[in-house]
């Protein structure tokens, strides 16, 4: 279960080429993980930027710099959640076979209706709280969901419910045909969990330019 960094490549690199829309690479939650990210969770509303696959550390710390007390830097865990964040930053990159990635962490998990992600990948990591909770689709009214309906004509059968556990790498495939996924109720009620949410460039380049829209048109 305590995979290595060459066995998570592995695991991750491979995913592309295979026959599935989730793969969950399992992971040991490290000694004292929640007591930290509790501490640190009032301080991680949201974060976001591009990681290059060439400065992943460096970008992070610079997103993280004006955030973060030093108290909770000079931590131990620390520096070993930051090193997991680029590291996984640059898997992704090497993944998509990409130079950068879109980086998004935070607190503000709202996704209350069960979705599939319209990105052709991305990967998850809960830090803190209960990790996202998926629906298999042999507990899904996938009809219903293609209708708008809501989660309770959505959900067939609640006892096939799952969670991602904390530090697992969950790794999606997106579109039509994705694995329906929702953020918990108790995530949603509770501003302590944390997730962290890696997607390719362009899904951040898509929002800036949004936001640039959004910006011309309010000042015309
Ligand atoms: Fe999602």
């Amino acid at each position: 279960m305590n995979n290595t960094y060459p066995e998570i490549c592995k695991k991750q690199l491979g995913f592309k080429n295979e026959n599935q829309y989730l793969k969950i690479v399992k992971r040991n939650i490290p000694d004292n993980s929640e007591f930290f990210f509790q501490k640190i969770s009032k301080f991680l509303p949201t974060i976001f930027g591009f990681i290059s696959r060439s400065n992943a550390k460096k970008n992070i710390l610079k997103l993280f710099e004006t955030k973060i007390p030093s108290e909770l830097k000079n931590e131990f865990l620390y520096d070993f959640w930051i090193q997991d964040m680029s590291d996984l930053c640059k898997l992704f990159c090497d993944f998509l076979k990409d130079s950068r990635v879109s980086f998004w962490i935070g607190t503000n998990r709202n996704c209350n209706r069960y979705h599939v992600d319209m990105v052709p990948f991305r990967l998850l990591v809960t830090y803190s709280g209960q990790g996202t909770e998926l629906l298999p689709d042999n507990a899904a009214n996938r009809n219903a969901f293609l209708e708008g309906k809501s989660n309770e004509f959505i959900v067939k059968d609640k006892t096939k419910i799952k969670y991602i556990n904390n530090w697992d790498i969950a790794l999606f495939r997106g579109g039509k045909k994705g694995v329906l996924h929702k953020t918990p109720d108790s995530a949603i009620k509770n501003s302590k969990s944390i997730l962290m949410r890696i997607d390719s460039s362009s899904f951040l380049e898509e929002i800036n330019k949004i936001n640039r829209l959004h910006q011309l048109e309010v000042k015309a």
